[in-house]
């Protein structure tokens, strides 16, 4: 054994605590002859090995992350009453930042949405915020979810990624243009975790002490300034060293250069979520910030490295699901299908006691009713194994109105949302690329949708010009006229 410094910590021993009698060799008849089936030692060793990696996350399978803390600057208790959010208040955080599409050895650079994972380990349980580098999503439907995910990862047939797939999937869902546009603009490169913004991007619900709701949405704002890279920066870093944004923020912690990020909100009074001009909970759309202003909250400062990858990052689990007292989900139904996925993908990934695992388990004692299971750690003894009991377990009996929930009636549907004044596919795309972005930035973005639309093939190549051209008509045009007709 040796400590994180190399420095030797006694002899090594075997999973059962015995001195191990040989790293280096095996017990073999002579010096030449067969190995032994009772070299327990070994056999552990071999058995061991191919057991030493857990399946890598569905998506965001490539990341990496560091600990650090929020540190509540201002006073928002008139929105929460959500402990961490007091001001004063300084919680642990873990974040975890990924790409979207590649696996686990692909490279950093590759233009991609960013994951921005948040796990704040609260005096009132754990909240996770698991979040992008992008304020919207491709999608308002849960349903959609893995149908897009496949359409970004590999053939069926070659194992190849394939563009045609990926603007098939976009064009035959036009909600995708929003953030297909933040994705193929600076957003889709990062220069590094650090030079990146961070949002929780769905609505998400605020309860103050009152009892009184508000709909909100985090913006994480990094201090370091926003940097992208080009498209040529991008792929020559993703030949010279595919973990340049695992090592960029590594390094820069290891070297005391601790990287922070300014949040805030937006809040929306709870009525007003019905007659917005856009539908609040649709994840494809963002809110006028001339409408609802930001309001900052504090600073989150990552400081702390992971003193071993495995345990502390590959093992992590987020999942939106995770809220607190002051803190509810919202009708976003992207959220709400969420709210399931991510524990579940986590039982099968890790195990099905993921949660007692030192990095995710909350930093207050536990009183849970899961019981046994694969790998059972913490245990309650001879406490009652359900509930009511007698035997002075403590238990649950909120009845009545849901403190963080929300009204809803009607038959059941299989429909798209209720639309609002100004909802529709391409209006806030189109808005982007015109006000937001500069002549420049829309030049890239012409180049960029040119340059992934290799090997697209008719009728999505069509398809593509009309997506555009519903985003912004010039634009549109400028993509048609560079691309060519070839099919
Ligand atoms: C219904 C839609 C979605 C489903 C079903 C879904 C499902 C999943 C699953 C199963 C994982 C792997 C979890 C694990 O193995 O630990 C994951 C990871 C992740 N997802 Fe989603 N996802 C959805 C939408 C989103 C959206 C809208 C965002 C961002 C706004 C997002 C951000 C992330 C991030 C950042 C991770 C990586 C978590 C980590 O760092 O460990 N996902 N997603």
């Amino acid at each position: 054994m040796a400590d994180s410094s190399g420095k030797s910590l006694g002899k090594s021993t075997t999973g059962a605590g015995a001195p191990a009698v040989s790293d280096r060799n095996s017990l073999t008849i002579g010096p030449d002859g067969p190995i032994l089936l009772h070299d327990v030692h070994f056999l552990e060793q071999m058995a061991h090995f191919n057991r030493e990696k857990v399946p890598e996350r569905q998506p965001h399978a490539k990341g990496a992350g560091a600990f650090g803390e929020l540190k509540i600057t201002e006073d928002v208790s008139k929105y929460t009453k959500a402990a961490l959010f007091q001001k004063g208040a300084s919680t642990e955080v873990l974040a975890r930042f990924s790409t979207v599409a590649g696996e686990m050895g692909s490279p950093d650079t590759w233009r991609d949405v960013r994951g921005f994972s948040l796990k704040f380990y609260t005096s009132e349980g754990n909240y996770d915020l698991v979040g992008n580098n992008t304020p919207v999503f491709f999608v308002r439907d849960p349903m959609k979810f893995p149908h897009f995910i496949r359409s970004q990862k590999r053939l069926p047939d070659s194992g190849l990624r394939d563009s045609h797939m990926q603007w098939d999937f976009w064009t035959n869902n036009p909600e995708t243009a929003h953030q297909v546009t933040y994705l193929m603009g600076e957003r889709g490169l990062p220069r590094t975790w650090r030079h990146m913004n961070g949002y929780g991007s769905h609505t998400f619900m605020w309860v103050n002490a009152q009892g009184e709701k508000f709909w909100v949405k985090y913006h994480f704002h990094t201090n370091q300034g926003m940097q992208f890279f080009t498209n040529a920066e991008a792929e020559a870093m993703s030949g010279r060293d595919a973990d340049f944004h695992r090592r960029d923020l590594f390094a820069a912690i290891q070297r005391g250069e601790h990287p922070s990020w300014t949040v805030a909100v937006q809040v929306m009074p709870y009525a007003d979520a019905r007659t917005y001009r856009f539908n609040p909970f649709d994840l494809t759309k963002t809110w006028s910030h001339k409408d609802y202003p930001l309001i900052k909250v504090g600073t989150m400062t990552l400081n702390r490295n992971p003193e071993n990858f495995f345990a502390q990052i590959e093992q992590a689990a987020f999942s939106p699901g995770n809220t607190v007292p002051g803190i509810g989900l919202s009708p976003d139904r992207m959220l709400l299908g969420r709210a399931f996925a991510y524990n579940d993908a986590q039982r099968a990934r890790i195990g099905t006691n993921f949660h007692q695992l030192p990095v995710n388990r909350p930093k207050v004692p536990l009183q849970t009713y899961m019981f046994d299971g694969n790998m059972t750690y913490e245990h309650s003894g001879n406490a009652p194994v359900y509930a009511p009991n007698s035997g002075g377990r403590p238990w649950a009996d909120q009845t009545g109105s849901v403190e963080d929930g929300w009204e809803s009636d009607g038959e059941m549907v299989r429909s798209a949302y209720t639309l609002h004044a100004e909802d529709d596919d391409f209006g806030q795309a189109g808005h982007l690329v015109r006000n937001v972005f500069n002549d420049a930035q829309r030049a890239q973005l012409v180049d960029q949708v040119v340059a992934s639309m290799g090997g697209v093939r008719s009728p999505v190549r069509e398809r593509v010009f009309e997506y555009w051209k519903n985003i912004d008509a010039e634009v549109g045009r400028a993509i048609e006229a560079k691309a060519g007709s070839g099919k």
